[in-house]
């Protein structure tokens, strides 16, 4: 009877989408069939959004163009009055009246910033960066926009690439959860004006540049692009985005904008995508950079190998008719793609009411309210990962007099990070600010500014091209190091806000030294000869080389850019009010030629044994150890946890039977605390090799002090299929180990054979 009643939902549900869908097709086909030629390439067109003034939307370039049909949306253009504005034009003064779609870059937030994507990862919470999303989405949406190019879930493993920053770090399993979760935040079911769609990015393997050198080439094997690059982007497809954007770099000789393997074979036929493809900005004109032809020819490559929409540079709109005349793409190539595009404004509502996110009185109810602030703050506090906390130095106390310096403590304007086009900056908390909130009268905060964010003042300029730039203190090094010295020595402790600028990461930021600048190390190198305690407080966009400071700095919080609420949540922590609880979702190396260095690495014919730095003839370096400073899923906390009496439910298995890994986890320290209970899986015997382990679960613990609990994991034969040689997705029996513990490196273990 239950069985009957599912399957009758089932069947209820699966004919509501058919319907659904078919009255989806009637309706643009009918559409379609009123279009002109130029009117479908219109569709195709994305360009920025240009000189629009809302008063005289109509006459502006852009406007002039929307009116002719050849504009499908607009992107970075915000406010909902002048949203609607633009739209006017395209329902009322374009002869077919089709609404345009409104792009973004709402990465982490939208004018409440939540943390860096790669902070926001170390929170290893799926609920609260879904809540991110969301309230990104809700703010988004109250200014008018529909659409936004997040997530981007690029793998990287090279902090040297400064967007690293905007992704969710070097694992495919957390990165994959987290593409689910952004996804479900921003797009619920696009019934309500609250939800946008998702435009997953940048496909494929951005995150594989060499060298880290942004935009560089990017080649790798297929084994290792299906198994360790591709799933997250497939994760945001399986979760319904709307909405791809492929990369700028090429990928097996082929930039990514021409691939039809990537879009066409991976995307559209093996994982069944249904949503629009959209190119990176300039991708398609970029491609004559690389060497594939000349616009008209780049532009009918892109549209033939998978891409809907072009960003900017208008070569479809300028070269396709030309090329449908003289048989270089056909009409169905076109027609397939703005069919794609139409549909995307379909489930959005947009032919339904093209002014659905046009509600102007939402913004001022909406957007960077207290309850959004509340939660921005909340979830930066449980994204920082306390790398260091020698004598527990912290938390600190509400007391005595602190001496607070560095480049980045007295600075709102790079505390929200890299993509952040809707923050205020002048509304974002700084650290100083955090902290005298946080003690009120009863201590006493000093500060200076100890040195500038680095010695070489066009590094600094570079850095700064592109918003936030530092001002520069005219002071010497040496003056600054006297002030920041002379506070220290009326202090009780020390806190250091240093790292990195925000614009020192992100796009086109590639750093080929990943230590914290020299000015500021000089100062630390004079602070830590004080003799008092001295508490780092990180910002950084990617993983830092900072094996001296890890080695002569007792305690060191690394608070990426923690948003618009960063100073406050930077306070809570400091202060004990927040136990952190981030796990780190990259490897930190200890010098620059170590990288790549990830934990999932394989064995090699030659392994160094543990514990070992150097045996001849064996996979290492002369002059360094095959260690990290800090291993993947590493994060203190002002509590111990202990792991102990890991038990499988069974050695031997068979088939589709499941397994049963529990652990006892203890909170033995004097505080309640929250700790990411890890599970890896090592497959011992393959038919290809196979990583040293693998991320293949994961539950955040809250766990009162004193308290112990039980914590299980349960393993089925899918989480251990990988794809072979072949790309054949299964698993192979055989042995495997079962890890868990609070990072990669300290784990319990047991064994298990698993037969088909
Ligand atoms: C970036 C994308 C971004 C796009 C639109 C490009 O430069 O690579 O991530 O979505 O610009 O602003």
């Amino acid at each position: 009877m239950k069985k009957f009643f599912v399957l009758s939902i089932c069947f209820f549900l699966a004919v509501q989408v058919f319907s659904q869908d078919a009255k989806m097709n009637a309706f643009i086909t009918n559409l379609m069939s009123k279009m002109t030629l130029d009117e479908k390439i219109g569709q195709l067109n994305l360009p920025g959004s240009g000189d629009i003034v809302t008063g005289q939307a109509s006459n502006s370039d852009i406007g002039k163009k929307i009116k002719e049909g050849n504009v499908g949306g607009l992107f970075n253009i915000k406010t909902a009055a002048k949203i609607r504005a633009v739209q006017k034009v395209a329902v009322e003064q374009s002869r077919l009246k089709i609404p345009l779609i409104f792009g973004m870059d709402v990465i982490h937030g939208y004018e409440t910033v939540f943390p860096i994507p790669l902070g926001l990862s170390c929170s290893w919470d799926m609920k609260e960066i879904e809540t991110s999303a969301r309230v990104a989405a809700t703010e988004a949406s109250a200014d008018g926009i529909c659409w936004t190019f997040s997530p981007m879930v690029d793998i990287a493993r090279d902090p040297r690439w400064g967007r690293i920053a905007e992704g969710n770090g070097e694992d495919v399993y957390l990165g994959s959860q987290i593409a689910k979760a952004m996804v479900k935040g921003y797009q619920g079911d696009f019934s309500k004006n609250t939800n946008i769609m998702a435009c997953v990015k940048h496909y494929a393997m951005y995150g594989a540049a060499e060298g880290g050198r942004d935009y560089n080439t990017t080649d790798m094997s297929r084994v290792r692009m299906f198994n360790e690059y591709l799933p997250p982007y497939k994760a945001a497809v399986d979760a319904g985005a709307g909405s791809v954007m492929v990369s700028f770099n090429e990928v097996d000789g082929i930039p990514a904008t021409a691939n039809k393997f990537l879009m066409t074979d991976v995307l559209r036929k093996q994982w069944g995508f249904k949503g629009f493809v959209v190119t990176d900005y300039t991708g398609t004109n970029e491609m004559i950079e690389h060497g594939l032809g000349d616009l008209q020819t780049v532009s009918a490559l892109a549209l033939k190998a998978g891409i809907d929409m072009d960003m900017v540079g208008e070569g479809f709109l300028t070269t396709l008719k030309k090329s449908l005349k003289e048989g270089r793409v056909t009409q169905a190539q076109i027609d397939n793609a703005c069919r794609l595009v139409l549909e995307a404004k379909y489930k959005l509502g947009l032919f339904d009411n093209p002014y659905k996110y046009c509600d102007e009185k939402r913004a001022s109810s909406e957007i960077f309210t207290d309850a959004n602030k509340k939660t921005a703050r909340e979830i930066a506090a449980d994204c920082f990962v306390l790398l260091k906390n020698q004598n527990n130095i912290l938390p600190l106390k509400k007391s005595g007099t602190i001496a607070l310096v560095g480049p980045l403590a007295d600075n709102k304007e790079n505390m929200p990070g890299t993509w952040s086009v809707a923050a205020n900056f002048e509304k974002s908390i700084s650290v100083i600010d955090g902290l005298k909130e946080a003690v009120g009268s009863n201590a006493k905060i000093l500060y200076a500014k100890g040195s500038n964010l680095d010695n070489d003042s066009l590094f600094e300029q570079r850095a700064g091209m592109f918003g936030k730039s530092f001002a520069r203190d005219g002071r010497t090094n040496e003056q600054l190091i006297q002030e920041a010295l002379s506070i220290a020595s009326q202090s009780d402790v020390i806190v250091a806000a240093v790292g990195e600028s925000a614009e020192m990461t992100g796009e086109s930021s590639s750093r080929s030294n990943i230590e914290i600048p020299e000015a500021q190390k000089e100062l630390l190198k004079a602070l830590i000869k004080t003799g008092k305690p001295v508490v780092i407080v990180l910002f950084t966009g990617r993983p830092l080389a900072i094996k001296w400071e890890n080695d002569n700095v007792p305690a060191i919080l690394n608070v990426w850019f923690g948003g618009s609420e960063a100073g406050h949540a930077i306070a809570d922590v400091l202060f004990g009010d927040v136990n952190p609880s981030g796990k780190l979702s990259t490897t930190w190396p200890q010098n620059v030629g170590q990288i790549p260095l990830y934990y999932n690495h394989k064995n090699t014919g030659r392994p160094l044994a543990d514990g070992v730095w150097f045996q001849k003839f064996r996979s290492n370096y002369l002059d360094v150890s095959n260690d990290p400073v800090y291993p993947f899923g590493y994060g203190l906390s002002y509590t111990n946890f202990s792991y102990s009496d890991l038990k499988l439910s069974s050695t031997s298995l068979k088939g589709n039977e499941k397994l049963t890994a529990t652990v006892t986890l203890t909170n033995n320290g004097m505080k309640d605390g929250k700790e990411v209970v890890q599970l890896y899986i090592r497959d011992l015997v393959g038919s290809i090799t196979r990583p040293v382990k693998e991320l293949k679960g994961f539950q955040k613990i809250f766990l009162k002090a004193g308290e112990s609990k039980t914590v299980s994991f349960t393993i089925t034969p899918d989480d251990l299929k990988f794809y072979n040689s072949d790309l054949k997705y299964d698993w192979e029996a055989g042995d495997f180990v079962v890890m868990i513990g609070g990072n990669s490196r300290d784990v319990k273990s047991g064994k298990v054979n698993w037969l088909k």
